[in-house]
Parts: C-alpha cells; structure tokens; sequence
C-alpha cells in the first residue's frame, strides 16, 4: 500500500542515475591531480599514454571530506604494466576469491589460485576453468609462485594456517586482505605480519557474488581500500591499482581497523542480523494478532525489498517518504524516532562486542571447528522452516514474473 507510485519513482530514478553527468557533479574538488600523477609512475617503466593526470578526489560527504580513488585513473592497459611482473597468488576460493580471482583473469592479469586439494574451492575452481599445475595449486605451492599474495582463505582459517604462511612471506612479497580482521585482532588471530614486506587492503563492500556480477554488465563495486604497513613507499599505490583489477569502481580510503570495526557492526546491525530480528518481530506480532501468513509476509518483507528499500538505494529516505501515502510518510516519520532511541543502546552494545574482541572470538572459535560448515548448516535449516520463510518461499512464486 505504501508504495503505489513507487514504480513511477523508480522510472525517474533510473533514468537521473543513468546520466554519467549527474554523477560526475558530485565531485567537488579534485586535489593536486598532477603532483598525483608524478607519484603514481609505476614501478616499472610506463608509456607516455599512462602519465595521464591522476585524481585522488576529495569529496565532500555531507560536510566531511574524504579521500576516493577512481577506476578511469587505472586502465586495463596500466593495469597489465603495472603488474607485468608480478603473479598474483590469490588463496582461498569462496565468494570473495571466485569474483576478484575471475576478474583478474579477465584483465589479463597473471593470476593463480591456490586452495587445499580436495576441498570443496578445488572443485569449484575448476569448474570455473582453473587448471591444475598451471594456474590451481595447493595453497603452499602457490604462495610460493607469488609475488603478491591475496589471503581470501575464510577469516578463521587465516588464523588456523598463519604458522604455515608467515615463513613463506618473504622480502620483497605482498601480503593483501580483503579483511581487516586478521592483523588488527593480532593478539587473538596470531596473524603478526612480518615488518618487512607491504600489507594492503582492499574490502569490496558486497558480496563476491557481486563483486563479479557488476565487472561483468561492466560496472564496478565500491570498496574500501587501506595500508597497513608500507615498506616499499608504493603500498598504497598498489592497493588502489589492485583493487581496480580485482572489479572495483571506486576505492574509498580507510584504515584495517576502521574497516574491520565497521563491517563486523554492519553486518550483525542494519545488513543481516539486526533487520532479520525486525522482520522476525514484527512478523511475530502480526501472526499473534491473527493476521494470515501471506498478508504478513507481504506487508514485512515483500514489500520492504521488492518496493521500499530500492528506492531507499536509488534516492536516499525521503524519496522513498515522497513515493508513499501522507498517512504512511506521518506514521513513518513518528516511530522512526522510537525505534531510533530504542535500539541505539543495542547497537552500543554491538559496537563494544566488535571493539574489545567478543565478537572476533566467537567467530574464529565458531569457524575453526572442523564441523563449522555442518553447524551452519543446521542453522539455516532452522531459518528455513520458519513459519515467515516458507510463507515468504510461497510469495515469491505468486511474483508475476515466477507464476506459471
Ligand atoms: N563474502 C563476502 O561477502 C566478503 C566481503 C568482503 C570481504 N570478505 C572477506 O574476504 C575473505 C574471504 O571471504 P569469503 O567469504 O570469500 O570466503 P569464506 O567462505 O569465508 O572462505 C572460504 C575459503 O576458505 C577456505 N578454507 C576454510 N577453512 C580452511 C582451512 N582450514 N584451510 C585451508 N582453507 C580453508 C575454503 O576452502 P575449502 O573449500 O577447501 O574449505 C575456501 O576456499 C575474508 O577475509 C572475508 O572477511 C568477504
């Protein structure tokens, strides 16, 4: 109901996002692009066609201005200069190491992937076309081969394999995360990086799933990007160019552990755990009020996702208010504020979980269980029975565009 000109809305949307003049005008300063430049010659020789003026730019968010890096500054052509020597060993191959290990190999880049050998990634690494003793190898073998090398293994492995890595990661390498978690939570991770070699980041704040989807329609996923160490004086050079290679649009600058404190909060907060608990809850009290599961479902989580919150994502809150009723938008805007002051102490608590390690902890102890996967398993079974779930299942087929 709250979203009748929603369609209409998103029509518009569309059509102003799709304008590249739109958002090029929301940068506002472009900061001493030649002296950039100068920095950015690569380590090896480049032609003249790469000294092209480079832009950090510094963009104003909201009053705060921030450092952003952009994809048009690195080329594919710079890009295979830049790297021509190097071989990227990317291990570990879940969501992240599928969609940065592709989109390498799509730009041309000299990419290897190693995973243990007969683990599920092996598989599927070679369903993905890698082949074995040419660009698929054990983990050891590969880190071996690699001048720069791209820890994608899952967090908690990270730390259950640091003894075996640590001695491999000789002067001269790489070391690059995608996570800030390791080296930040040092003390509970063990994952202390050797003081002699560069240690960068860079985090696409998506899914790899999409990190690979938006390369491929030719677009690029945001995500941060950060130094952790820095011998060579080109860390953060190499971080940016990486993370362009690896499918992103625009890199963000932040710290490990800006980074690492944020996204652990995200994802327990507003992306996973905190809006499944709303959904839940508010789902809970329309079935106890004896509202049917369709008319539940629909009104808690059909419409949120199929209607409210892309338009959220397309124009930001009040255009999704400015697409709804003036009774819905009074409503809205009168319990937002409690909502507001009433799960604010939740999220203190959750910020302080994930700055004094709790939440570390219980992910490396969770996930270092050889059961883990078994384990999470058996929980998103659980998930999947609920009563919201099923009758969400039944929703979805009733979609114009699944019916039969
Ligand atoms: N997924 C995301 O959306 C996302 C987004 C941004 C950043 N990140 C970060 O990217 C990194 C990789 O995350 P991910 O989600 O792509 O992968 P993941 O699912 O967390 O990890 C999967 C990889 O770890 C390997 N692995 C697990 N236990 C192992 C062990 N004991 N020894 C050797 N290998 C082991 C798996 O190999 P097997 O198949 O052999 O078990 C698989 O290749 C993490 O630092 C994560 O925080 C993830």
């Amino acid at each position: 109901m709250a979203s009748r000109n929603a369609s209409r809305a998103v029509r518009s949307s569309i059509k102003q996002l799709a304008t590249p003049a739109v958002q090029r005008r929301t940068f506002i300063t472009a900061v001493n692009a030649t002296k950039a430049g100068v920095a950015a010659a690569p380590k090896a020789a480049v032609t003249a066609s790469f000294q092209q003026t480079r832009g950090i730019k510094t963009i104003d968010f909201a009053g705060t201005k921030e450092k952003v890096f952009e994809r048009e500054d690195w080329p594919r052509e710079k890009l295979l200069e830049y790297f021509k020597d190097d071989t990227l060993a990317l291990i570990g191959y879940g969501s992240q190491g599928h969609g940065q290990g592709l989109n390498l190999r799509d730009n041309g880049l000299n990419v290897i992937i190693g995973v243990r050998k007969n683990g599920q990634s092996w598989k599927e690494a070679q369903q993905d076309g890698w082949v074995p003793g040419k660009n698929l190898f054990e983990v050891d073998e590969a880190i071996s081969k690699g001048t720069i090398v791209m820890n994608l293994l899952s967090d908690a492995a990270q730390s259950e394999t640091w003894p075996a890595i640590k001695p491999q990661l000789t002067k001269g390498k790489t070391l690059y995360f995608s996570h800030g978690f390791s080296p930040v939570f040092k003390d509970l991770t063990k994952v202390d990086v050797p003081s002699d070699i560069d240690v960068i980041l860079v985090a696409p704040k998506g899914s790899g799933r999409t990190v690979r989807t938006l390369f491929r329609e030719g677009r690029g996923i945001n995500s941060s990007v950060a130094v952790y160490q820095d011998v060579t004086g080109k860390a953060e050079e190499k971080a940016v160019a990486l993370g362009v290679a690896v499918g992103s649009g625009y890199l963000y600058k932040t710290t490990f552990e800006k980074e690492v404190y944020s996204d652990l909060y995200g994802e327990r907060g507003c992306l996973m755990g905190g809006i499944h608990g709303m959904f839940l809850a508010q789902y809970e009290v329309l079935r106890e009020r004896g509202h049917s599961p369709s008319e539940a479902f629909n009104e808690t989580v059909e419409e949120a996702t199929q209607s409210l919150y892309p338009l959220i994502g397309a124009n930001g809150m009040d255009y999704m208010y400015a697409a709804c009723s003036t009774t819905a938008r009074r409503g809205a805007i009168d319990w937002s504020k409690r909502f507001k002051e009433t799960l604010k102490p939740v999220f203190q608590d959750l910020y302080e979980s994930v700055a004094n390690g709790s939440e570390t902890k219980r992910s490396l102890e969770y996930n270092s269980r050889p059961d883990y996967r078994e384990l999470y398993e058996k929980e998103m079974q659980e998930i999947r029975e609920l009563e919201i779930w099923r009758a969400g299942k039944a929703v979805r087929s009733l979609r114009p565009e699944n019916a039969k």
